[in-house]
């Protein structure tokens, strides 16, 4: 139980953490700094190697989750964090292959042919996506710790 639950947390830690500094701090740097070829292909490069980690921490999340939930006694006897905590990471997981699958593709694409124009709107789509998961993600980290003091 306390192996899963510190598997959980640095999973959350990688994710939620890895997505706070993207959109909080790399991303004012970048747009001040960069002019658009330099900036799609830093972002490019930067999604490339941090979405593996995002893979491996959803993979991780659940299998711990499911597996503290077991030693919890089931989802009948957890609390109603756990339940909450449970549909939106399946909603952030949902946001995230939408990202990976279409946003991200596009966006390689247009760097690739050096359509700037279409790699801004691209960058743009997956900025908003990535907005809306760290916004759940905080919710989910707040929930998951004070679930147990709210009763
Ligand atoms: C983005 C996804 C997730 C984040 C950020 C997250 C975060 C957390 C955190 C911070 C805790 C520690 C709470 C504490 O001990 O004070 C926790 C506990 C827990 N999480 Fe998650 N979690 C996520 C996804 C999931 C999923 C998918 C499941 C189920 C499959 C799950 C099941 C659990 C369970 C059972 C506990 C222990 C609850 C308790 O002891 O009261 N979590 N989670």
């Amino acid at each position: 139980m306390s192996f899963a639950l510190a598997l959980h947390l640095l999973s959350a830690t990688a994710w939620v953490g890895g997505m706070f500094f993207a959109y909080q701090i790399l991303r004012p740097v970048a747009s001040e700094m960069f002019e658009p070829a330099v900036r799609l292909t830093l972002w490019k490069n930067v999604f490339w190697r941090f979405f593996p980690w995002v893979k491996a921490s959803i993979v991780l999340l659940f299998v711990s989750g499911f597996w503290m939930i077991r030693g919890l006694g089931g989802m009948a006897n957890v609390g109603w964090h756990v339940h909450l905590m449970l549909l939106l990471a399946v909603v952030m997981t949902v946001v995230f292959f939408m990202i990976r699958g279409k946003y991200f593709r596009g966006l390689r694409a247009a760097v690739e042919a050096e359509d700037w124009k279409e790699g801004a709107d691209r960058l743009s789509d997956i900025r908003k996506a990535v907005g809306l998961n760290l916004i759940l993600g905080l919710l989910v980290i707040a929930v998951a710790g004070l679930g147990r003091y709210l009763g």
